[in-house]
């Protein structure tokens, strides 16, 4: 008797517990990022120079059409969502989103082009940089306010999970090329003190936003993509991009665990995988690669092309190419950095209670399509 009274007892308090502590909406994903995350937002950005909108792009992904993804199928986000059982949020700019899908998805508001520094890529015209991404996200926050209540809404994004995913384009299509500011107003040091100290800004803005769970991607060997490559007779890989993309990684992941020690209820990840990604541009063979060095999509001879277009080479196997164009890994590279990142941060499960999330409707199969469409000219 004492000990069933107790037990319902118990039983009251943990419902209370729940109705007066959770938010009873799914933990969703919010996701800030560059061309290797955009799932679409530069598609509707008339008059950006960086878009994935025309074959082959996403070849292998869902119905094999253009999404907005630079690459042959998943993205690294996709594949660690998947992984984490979180559904895969739209783009910001996609023209059906509304509260509820927020709610139910989450948002992603990377963008082709996008750099932590605003001035970093300004010659692709359009493109959300990473502090327009934070006051776009400012602006899903009212939405949801409004819908819901702030004390609600306060709930729901604290326990969201959010991904932060920058970096490449500030060195690649800011610092490193000659004809930008940045490149001759600052030295390696100086430049990597005031990228890192910008990030650090917009992390802290990011947790006064009410963000709690937070990852940080750091960057791969940036030297090594075929757009670097050809910078040089040999081929070979810049080392001096390698060397900012390991600086970079060792002083954001010093930043992240001291913004995560220090910030009231924050869980601030790092990770990256440069070192397996290294390993397999030495060893491609070991993992299954025949080409490490190279785009899958290339525009016969003419190299650097600027994107994979319809008039493009595909390579026999993409499954087998590190690169999907001179900037973007494939897929397949995807699923080996993702793996990497869940191995390290020790991902599991999310929504565990729940039911299974509902796919959006470009739900790709984990399989290759049904019936790939024959690589033009090959
Ligand atoms: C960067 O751009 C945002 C708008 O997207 C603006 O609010 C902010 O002041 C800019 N920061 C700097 C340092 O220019
Ligand atoms: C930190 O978490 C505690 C317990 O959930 C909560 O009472 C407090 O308001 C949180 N502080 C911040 C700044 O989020």
């Amino acid at each position: 008797m004492k000990y069933s009274m107790a037990a319902s007892l118990l039983i009251a308090l943990t419902i209370l517990g729940v109705a007066m502590d959770g938010c009873h909406c799914k933990v969703v994903q919010f996701i800030f990022g560059d061309s290797l995350s955009d799932v679409g937002n530069n598609e509707y950005l008339s008059r950006s120079l960086a878009r994935a909108n025309l074959p082959w792009y996403g070849i292998d992904f869902g119905n094999g059409l253009p999404n907005g993804r630079y690459t042959n199928g998943r993205t690294v986000a996709d594949i660690i969502g998947d992984h984490m059982g979180l559904p895969r949020p739209p783009a910001f700019l996609d023209p059906t989103l509304t509260e509820d899908i927020i709610m139910s998805n989450g948002v992603n508001f990377a963008s082709g082009g996008g750099g932590i520094l605003n001035e970093t890529a300004t010659y692709f015209i359009q493109r959300f940089s990473l502090y327009k991404q934070l006051e776009l996200f400012g602006g899903v926050q009212e939405l949801i306010r409004q819908k819901i209540g702030p004390t609600e809404a306060e709930k729901f994004f604290q326990q969201s999970q959010y991904v932060v995913a920058m970096g490449s384009n500030d060195f690649i299509n800011n610092y490193l090329m000659p004809i930008s500011g940045d490149s001759w107003t600052y030295n390696d040091d100086t430049f990597l003190i005031y990228l890192v100290g910008t990030l650090r800004n917009q992390l802290k803005l990011l947790h006064s936003l009410g963000a709690r769970q937070v990852i940080v991607f750091g960057l791969g060997p940036m030297g090594c993509i075929p757009l670097q490559r050809v910078l040089s007779t040999s081929g070979d890989c810049q080392q001096k991009s390698n060397n900012l993309a390991l600086k970079f990684n060792q002083l954001t992941s010093k930043l992240v665990m001291e913004l995560s020690n220090t910030l009231p209820n924050a869980s601030i990840r790092f990770g990256d995988a440069y070192d397996v990604v290294n390993d397999v541009i030495s060893n491609p063979s070991k993992y299954g690669f025949d080409n490490a060095d190279s785009p899958c999509c290339s525009f016969g001879k003419i190299r650097p092309a600027l994107t994979c277009v319809p008039a493009s080479r595909l390579c026999k196997d993409r499954s087998k190419y590190m690169f999907w164009d001179e900037y973007h890994p494939s897929d397949s590279a995807n699923v080996i950095v993702a793996k990497e990142m869940i191995k390290k941060l020790g991902f599991g499960k999310v929504n565990q209670a729940g039911a299974p999330s509902p796919q959006p409707s470009l739900a790709p199969s984990d399989a290759p399509v049904a019936a790939p469409a024959p690589s033009p000219n090959a």
